[in-house]
């Protein structure tokens, strides 16, 4: 529908908006695609400019999901029209089209864009990321068990959105791929460290 079509297309702009590199502008800290681990996301962001800067990207980011997913609620769109305008929206985050379609890996923006499902769903991805970013220091491994689980957590609370967050989850872990590498060899940077 025109009206599917044009939520796809406000939440990839929106989602094109790289914060990270925006926000490391505003506090003169280095380009985060080209320092620690390269990534444009709140993450890297925490081990270049510390917490402040890190949490307005982290804010920003999530918003991206969260707005056109809900407003698209609101209009009446159908759980899997749902779906697309939050894929549009992470796509836009991962290859932003005012940044060189060259972005994130879209766990922020994700997050954002499932969070609307509800606070169940929301608590249950929150608390594994949190679990195991505390435990292991590793906020990619913390993306990839929370984005290997939320299709469980949207299956068990709101099964009309398990297919939704299952094809957001495997565009994430796709993002992961050299993350995975990294940390089957021991070399990921933790959460904290600068080290690629
Ligand atoms: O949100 C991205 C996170 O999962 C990994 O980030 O910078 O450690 O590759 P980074």
């Amino acid at each position: 529908t025109p009206l599917l079509a044009f939520m796809c297309l406000i939440a990839y702009a929106l989602g094109s908006i790289s914060s990270a590199v925006l926000v490391c502008r505003l506090f003169s800290l280095p380009d985060p695609r080209l320092s620690g681990s390269g990534n444009p996301g709140a993450t890297n962001v925490l081990r270049l400019g510390g917490r402040g800067p890190a949490a307005l990207v982290l804010l920003f980011d999530v918003l991206k999901g969260t707005l056109p997913v809900w407003s698209g609620y609101f209009l009446g769109l159908s759980p899997l029209a749902l779906a697309a305008v939050g894929i549009a929206a992470t796509l836009g985050h991962i290859y932003p089209c005012f940044f060189g379609f060259k972005g994130g890996k879209g766990v922020a923006t994700a997050f954002g864009g499932v969070a609307p499902i509800g606070w169940d769903m929301t608590g249950a991805v929150l608390l594994t990321w949190l679990a195991v970013a505390v435990i292991t220091r590793y906020s990619s491994l913390a993306s990839i068990v929370t984005a290997l689980l939320a299709p469980v957590y949207a299956w068990w609370f709101k099964e009309q959105y398990a297919v939704s967050v299952t094809l957001l989850c495997a565009l994430i872990l796709y993002r992961h791929r050299d993350n995975v590498v990294r940390l089957w060899r021991g070399q990921e940077s933790k959460l904290t460290d600068k080290r690629r």
